[in-house]
């Protein structure tokens, strides 16, 4: 079996990924490749292929099933990505109300306030200059999903630096970090279980397992909370910014969106989502039996990755893929995954996305990139594609 060794030019690999996929694409849908955290995993990388992958229950999630002797588990784990049906359906289903687009309409108020009170602070730097992903891009969709599930008061920076270690490859302190949340969330659970009720997504949850019927247990209350923490910002805060350094270097796409933000901001953030998102891979799935994709046979056991971001770029799907173009004839992407694991937040981080995008660019009209004054350092991994600052002036 001949295995891509994606963990030879890592560095290129991580800052320019879309090559090294179109390569892959040409050669087949389906190939073993070693990552260049250095695992080896089956990655598909067509379109057509990773729709299909996304929903196909031969694909399954849960590791407990695969688990060895000596497997410790982690309360976290009982959460939507990790569970297959029943439980995720059960899972899914008791917060599934809470983020549909009318509950998240609702949200608008508190998310243009959020972000006009940021972009007040950061248009007042001395110096017009700011990084936008600390000035914006992290604080907006971290607020916004702290309030919603009612821990205003979180340790922003503490929490970051964790979050920002479990969505890395496992060897960056990923373990620690997802231990350390854990019991950050199980100590934040038992205090809002002996405060009075309050108004809040968590409060609610853990009123709905005390009340009887359906419940959520402790590890999944943590396991709840922790995944809309995490899902909940690590993901738009690189819709923000790497949708922001796309418009800015295609000063043509930019000018056509300020002519025309009502017209066009909705189409600009798909495409942002389709040329560069924020999830470059799927988290994994493993074959429950044999599955051939194209003509490869991947196995039973076998580890599995979705590559959304080459999916996004297949020409058989999208016409002349690599051109940035936010007047694209809708064409829908795979960004937001696909199947029952289809992103729960999506109406959520489209409303973010819309928002930030467009109030930046009206408050900063001659807003521009000064990353020729640093390299770009990029996030480590496969499942998140961003950079760690953004540097602009205005
Ligand atoms: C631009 C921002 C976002 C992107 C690109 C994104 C992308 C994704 C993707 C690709 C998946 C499926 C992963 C898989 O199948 O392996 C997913 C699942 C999920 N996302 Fe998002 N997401 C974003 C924002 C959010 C937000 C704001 C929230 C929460 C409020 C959220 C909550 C979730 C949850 C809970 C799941 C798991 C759903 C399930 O397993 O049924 N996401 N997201």
């Amino acid at each position: 079996m001949l295995v891509v060794d994606l963990s030879e030019h890592a560095e290129e690999f991580n800052a320019d990924p879309y090559p090294v996929y179109a390569k892959l694409r040409a050669d087949g849908p389906a190939h073993m490749v070693r990552t260049p955290a250095g695992g080896e995993t089956w990655l598909i990388v067509g379109h057509e292929e990773a729709r299909a992958a996304l929903a196909d229950p031969r694909f399954a999630k849960d590791w407990r099933l695969l688990a060895e002797e000596g497997y410790v588990e982690l309360p976290i784990s009982s959460n939507m990505l990790e569970t297959d049906p029943p439980q995720h359906t059960r899972l899914r289903k008791l917060v599934a109300r809470e983020f549909t687009p009318r509950r998240v309409e609702a949200l608008r108020p508190r998310v243009q306030e959020v972000t006009d009170r940021l972009l007040d602070t950061m248009l007042a730097t001395p110096g017009r200059t700011a990084d936008l992903v600390d000035s914006l891009a992290f604080p907006l969709p971290m607020t916004v999903i702290a309030e919603l599930i009612g821990v205003p008061d979180l340790d922003r920076a503490a929490f970051r630096v964790l979050s920002n270690q479990a969505v890395a490859p496992l060897t960056d302190d990923g373990g620690e970090s997802i231990r350390k949340i854990g019991e950050y969330l199980a100590e934040l659970i038992e205090a809002k279980r002996s405060a009075s009720p309050a108004d809040d997504l968590l409060s609610a949850l853990i009123r709905t397992r005390d009340e009887g019927g359906d419940q959520l247990s402790q590890d999944e209350l943590i396991g709840m909370a922790f995944l809309l923490l995490v899902a909940g910002h690590e993901t738009t805060v690189n819709l923000i910014s790497n949708g922001v350094r796309a418009l800015l270097s295609h000063p043509d796409q930019l000018a056509a969106l300020r002519a025309d933000f009502d017209g066009l901001i909705d189409g600009a953030v798909e495409e942002m989502l389709r040329y560069d998102g924020p999830v470059e891979t799927a988290t994994y799935r493993f074959a429950r039996e044999p599955v051939l994709v194209g003509d490869a046979l991947i196995p039973a056991g076998a580890p599995v990755l979705i590559a959304l971001a080459s999916a996004g770029r297949d020409p058989l799907r999208h016409a002349d893929p690599d051109r940035f173009d936010i007047r694209r004839a809708p064409q829908s992407h795979l960004a937001f995954g696909h199947g029952i694991h289809f992103c729960l937040g999506a109406p959520l981080a489209r409303m973010e996305g819309r928002i930030a995008v467009r109030s930046l660019l009206e408050r900063a009209p001659d807003l521009q990139l000064t990353t020729e004054t640093a390299p770009l350092e990029w996030l480590p991994g496969m499942l998140i594609r961003g950079v760690r600052h953004l540097p602009v002036r205005w």
